[in-house]
């Protein structure tokens, strides 16, 4: 397989992009060629750095607008040749520019069995309405809130306890293998969205991957 570089965009913890480095990164000719944040204490940096992946931070007072900030993230990507934008807990929306500048090229994983509970605090919205079962969901990026064509999803049964921290664990547990294999199935050419109906993604998952 010849080489499939990408980037990550993340504001936080970057325990997805950990997860990332540990089973994609330098595998199957998958390489994270960067590293992108808004925030330059956002501990993903570190994560990055200690993996030896280049790092760059983009905070929005640093640019004219968003378009301008998104225009120059998108410049850097371009000339790192990134074929795929993967956003890890990137708390900032993506002008819609940048979004058509690389069409089903964005992915995103959402706590949440979309399109149930978009936005923020997913995990908090879900406990809120009394849900029996949450889950993760790996979707491309379009210009709405994690309202993009669905890749894959994963159910998870609420606690019986409803103890938030217990169910965080468990997300973050399977968002840890699902956006992996995401990334995964991307790179061998086997998520293709249909040609009829864009919302309609086409996953092979008999791919070994
Ligand atoms: C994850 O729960 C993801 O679903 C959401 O942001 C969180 C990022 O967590 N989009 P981390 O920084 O990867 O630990």
């Amino acid at each position: 397989m010849s080489s499939f570089q990408l980037a990550v965009l993340a504001s936080g913890t970057g325990t997805n992009l950990q997860a990332i480095l540990d089973r994609v990164h330098g595998r199957d000719g998958i390489e994270v060629a960067c590293v992108i944040s808004n925030k330059p204490e956002a501990k993903a940096l570190e994560r990055a750095r200690r993996a030896g992946v280049e790092t760059a931070v983009f905070r929005p007072e640093d640019h004219e607008d968003r378009d301008a900030r998104d225009a120059a993230i998108g410049d850097l990507l371009d000339a790192r040749g990134v074929d795929l934008i993967v956003l890890a807990g990137y708390m900032e929306l993506l002008s819609p520019d940048f979004v058509r500048r690389f069409p089903n090229r964005i992915i995103n994983v959402h706590p949440a069995l979309l399109p149930a509970f978009p936005g923020l605090d997913a995990v908090g919205q879900a406990l809120e309405h009394g849900v029996r079962v949450v889950g993760v969901t790996v979707h491309f990026v379009d210009e709405g809130v994690d309202s993009g064509p669905i890749i894959l999803q994963r159910a998870i049964d609420v606690p019986y306890t409803r103890d938030r921290s217990q169910l965080e664990e468990e997300i973050h547990r399977v968002e840890h293998e699902l956006f992996p294999r995401a990334i995964r199935l991307i790179a061998a050419g086997a998520v293709r969205v249909d040609t009829e109906n864009p919302r309609l993604v086409h996953v092979d998952e008999e791919r070994a991957v």
